[in-house]
């Protein structure tokens, strides 16, 4: 194959991913996207513009590519990191699981656009949905520090705690986790009063995180804004240690810490990689899967979801007896008893959750006991979708 015909089988590959993405079907991972991105590159191929390609119909492009965090795991990671950069201070904030969105604001300082990071070129107009949440003050709806136009960058997040008063709440959906809540919600075609359960959390663009947070938007200085200036590498790292327990209380989904060099000068000498910038990197916290005895499924109140009783374990360096059993057809499907083992995970979902059966059924293992009648109130069950919910209404 000719470099010419490799360039021309990675594009076709790329803008197919691309149509899958927005036909809400993802035919490879992120990651395998940026690798297309990356080869594209190191073959010499350059995009004549942003979004240059396939560009669905209803899709808005970037006024900058969306870049990806290049993603490090270890301490060594860290080392090459600091060496190649060669800052003096590095600042730290959580890396927020949930969806990345760019907000646009005009020449006046209002709020304009705001458009999901899709592919990096192009993403999906969500400004409907953000101004639901201007209107539930939760980002602003006008910034002093205007220019021709100001982008934003930051998170879309739904916290803990917006997701238990969602889920009780009659725009409650059938999303498993607060990330799948978060970047399905502000996608929904009725936006009407999901702001009140959708954060955004700023972490860049045109202007610098103090900025953002003067001009009242939520920013992971709220959360996280650690800075290193000396001792580098190992203040870095006694930090993610201590951090990697700390976020399991900040009731928002994180599944890392970024790590950035502070100065904007510095920034844009080091500049951006085909994929990512070299200024910064996602350190990724490792996910942690453990045995324990189920002993009990009670079923909430709300959408009557089936949450797993167990012998407490320690899971990521916190006590958990309770996790998730997702919704009925779940349970159905995973075929479960009271007895068995199970594996319980908890990772980028600070919520704990049940991934399934560990080995065969326990000898005295006996069958889940399935709800006959609503739990709030009585009153007889219906199955909804994968749920359970109470015919009268009311509970769910
Ligand atoms: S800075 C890439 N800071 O992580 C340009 N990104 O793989 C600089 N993310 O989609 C981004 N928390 O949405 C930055 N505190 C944070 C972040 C963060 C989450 C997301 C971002 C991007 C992904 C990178």
């Amino acid at each position: 194959m000719t470099n010419q015909e490799r360039i021309a089988a990675l594009i076709a590959k790329r803008d197919e991913a691309s149509q899958a993405y927005y036909s809400g079907e993802s035919i490879i991972s992120d990651d395998e996207f940026d690798l297309i991105i990356e080869e594209l590159d190191a073959l010499g191929y350059q995009e004549e513009s942003v979004g240059h390609g396939y560009v669905p119909e209803g899709k808005v492009l970037h006024k900058q590519r969306m870049l990806s965090l290049k993603k490090v795991f270890a301490r060594e990671d860290i080392e090459q990191f600091v060496a190649a950069t060669e800052a003096r201070k590095y600042t730290i904030e959580y890396k927020y699981d949930g969806g990345a969105a760019s907000l646009i604001y005009d020449a006046e300082g209002y709020f304009e656009r705001a458009v999901t990071r899709g592919n990096g070129f192009y993403g999906e107009d969500i400004t409907d949905a953000v101004r639901d949440m201007i209107r539930a003050g939760r980002v602003p709806e006008f910034i002093e520090s205007k220019n021709m136009s100001t982008e934003v960058r930051g998170e879309i997040v739904v916290t803990h705690e917006d997701f238990e008063r969602l889920n009780e709440s009659e725009l409650g959906g059938d999303y498993s986790n607060p990330r799948n809540t978060a970047t399905g919600i502000v996608r929904r075609k009725k936006v009407t009063g999901i702001g009140d359960y959708v954060s955004f959390v700023a972490y860049g663009g045109d202007l610098p995180t103090w900025q953002l947070e003067e001009e009242g938007f939520l920013t992971s200085m709220e959360h996280l804004f650690e800075t290193v200036t000396e001792n580098h590498v190992e203040n870095i790292m006694a930090l993610i240690e201590r951090i990697e327990v700390e976020r399991r209380s900040l009731g928002i989904d994180t599944d890392g810490v970024v790590i950035k060099v502070a100065d904007q000068k510095t920034r844009d000498a080091l500049g951006d990689s085909s994929t990512a910038p070299r200024w910064a990197v996602a350190f990724k916290f490792q996910s942690e899967v453990k045995q324990t005895r189920l002993n009990a499924v009670e079923w909430r109140t709300g959408r009557t979801i089936p949450v797993a009783i167990f012998d407490p374990t320690v899971l990521a360096g916190v006590d958990v007896a309770r996790a998730t059993l997702h919704n009925y057809t779940f349970l159905k499907e995973m075929d479960i008893k009271i007895g068995d083992t199970i594996d319980i995970k908890r990772s980028n979902e600070v919520i704990p959750y049940v991934i399934g059966r560990h080995g065969e059924h326990g000898e005295e293992s006996t069958e889940i006991a399935f709800p006959e009648a609503c739990p709030t109130c009585g009153a007889p069950i219906e199955y909804k979708n994968k749920d359970i919910v109470c015919s009268v209404g009311g509970c769910d």
